[in-house]
């Protein structure tokens, strides 16, 4: 083990030889071991160290060896506790992994895998702790809280919210629906010497495309059919603080010219008025779309994109930092028990599995309604168990464009089938977004240039049948 202090251990086991070779073991492994022989003795030895690991037997002479391992871990969560069990305690020994053992041994085991096994998970321990650390030491810096993750893929955002956040460069945040853009978006303000400024967010995607204009830069009165007082923009709004565009994607070529051109002179105009206000605001894009792939296909200025993205930061989707889950999930259980003045919920193993293993398309957003509908069905239960999980997430549908699949006796020719599928798929996108290639492609997931392509070669093979 590389660590300078050795981890320590406590062996909870009645058969004196077997105690001793587990210890000679462990302690060739640079362990450093105390030894006990009964419940009792256990007991009094957990009261007095907080040992980093323990290996227990389950048939101890004078006690349920569960309820040792129950008393370790309500005393030090942390602890890393292994099994070791007759063949008839199999059973016992997977109702200890459900209380928080990370692993049981049925005898006659190996040493050398006992030894490894604690190894990993202590070692796993002291990482996340220094993780912890580093949280906290970056807590006293800048202002995090809310934000949560471990993940070395959070780790890079708080460095980078962190350079950032004082200085007035251009942010452009990307991550998919749900991974915390806007979070991360007023995190850099409330970080930023305009704290003290407004912040203001205008969603691109959420106004009517004829209105975005006014919206941003304001108007004069009677500027346009409908216009029957003078509005304030959000550029003005946020002048001196903050100003958030989510969605930029979703601006139309001519709005992006507007708003470049907004951004190089620093100035802007009033629908329908001609005096300039010069604006100081410090700004921050969104998206949830890769910018650059629309740059490609022509659908975003590629000027715009460069003046956007000085400093990017790219929110990870949570399926590819897993390691956040648990923290997520206690996060929300105690957000949400506090908000609906509710006693503290723990959260069953089980439940906890489903959670780690679902893939969480709509990413913390969805975590979050998850958790929330959890408590609010767990009643008078302590404890939230799989039953008590939304549906799609206990039982996650393969999402399947075709149903079930039937090959005839005499075989299909699986090039022609594929390229069938291929284009029913094209062509139903298509259809289902009245034609309109850039839709069609995000809904297929498909980068616009690929459908395209396709379409061109499906048009090619229909022409020539
Ligand atoms: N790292 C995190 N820790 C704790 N809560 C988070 C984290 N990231 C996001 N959240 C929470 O998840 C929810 C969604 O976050 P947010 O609205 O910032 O996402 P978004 O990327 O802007 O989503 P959308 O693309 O749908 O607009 C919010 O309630 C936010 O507080
Ligand atoms: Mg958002």
């Amino acid at each position: 083990m590389r660590q300078t202090v050795p981890p320590t251990v406590l062996v909870v086991e009645d058969d004196a030889d077997l105690r001793q070779i587990i210890t000679d073991s462990l302690e060739a492994r640079g362990f450093a071991v105390a030894q006990a022989l009964t419940a009792a003795d256990a007991h009094s030895r957990l009261e007095a160290f907080a040992y980093d690991g323990m290996v227990i037997d389950l048939g101890l002479p004078d006690a349920d060896g569960l309820d040792v391992l129950d008393e370790a871990l309500t005393r030090y969560p942390q602890m890393r506790c292994v099994v070791v069990t007759g063949w008839g305690g199999a059973p016992e020994a997977v109702r200890a992994i459900k209380r928080g053992a990370i692993d049981f041994m049925i005898k006659p085991f190996q040493l050398v895998q006992l030894a490894q096994v604690l190894e990993a998970g202590i070692n796993e321990r002291r990482l996340q702790a220094e993780n912890a650390a580093l949280h906290a030491r970056l807590g006293d810096r800048l202002s995090v809280s809310g934000i949560i993750g471990r993940s070395a893929a959070m780790q890079q955002v708080f460095s980078a919210l962190e350079l950032v956040s004082p200085m007035k460069s251009t942010v452009l945040v990307q991550g998919e629906s749900g991974t915390g853009k806007e979070l991360i978006a007023r995190t850099i303000h409330k970080n930023s010497p305009r704290r003290d400024q407004p912040f203001v967010a205008f969603n691109a995607a959420a106004v009517p495309e004829g209105l975005v204009e006014a919206e941003l830069f304001g108007h004069a009165r009677g500027a346009f059919t409908g216009a029957v007082n003078a509005r304030v923009g959000r550029f003005e709004l946020a002048d001196k603080g903050t100003l958030f565009i989510d969605e930029v994607s979703s601006m139309s070529l001519a709005l992006q010219a507007k708003l470049l051109r907004a951004l190089q002179e620093r100035e802007i105009e009033r629908v329908g008025e001609s005096k300039p206000f010069k604006f100081d605001i410090r700004l921050i894009a969104a998206t949830n779309v890769d910018l650059r792939a629309m740059v490609k296909e022509g659908t975003f200025r590629e000027d715009l994109f460069y003046r956007l993205n000085v400093v990017p930061i790219p929110l990870p989707p949570l399926r590819h930092r897993r390691e956040d889950i648990a923290l997520l999930v206690q996060h929300f259980v105690e957000k949400s028990c506090r908000n609906n003045g509710l006693p503290l919920r723990t959260v069953s193993q089980a439940a906890l599995r489903v959670l780690m293993d679902y893939s969480w398309p709509g990413n913390i957003r969805q975590l979050e309604n998850a958790i929330e509908y959890a408590v609010a069905v767990s009643g008078a239960e302590r404890e939230i168990l799989p039953s008590m999980l939304p549906e799609d997430i206990r039982n996650p549908e393969q999402v399947s464009a075709i149903g079930p699949v039937t090959i005839p006796e005499e075989g299909v020719d699986f090039q022609s089938v594929m390229s069938q599928i291929e284009r029913d798929l094209i062509l139903g996108g298509l259809r289902k977004t009245g034609g309109n290639k850039r839709q069609a492609a995000r809904l297929l997931n498909l980068s616009r240039t690929t459908l395209i392509d396709k379409l061109h070669r499906i048009s090619g093979s229909m022409s020539a049948a």
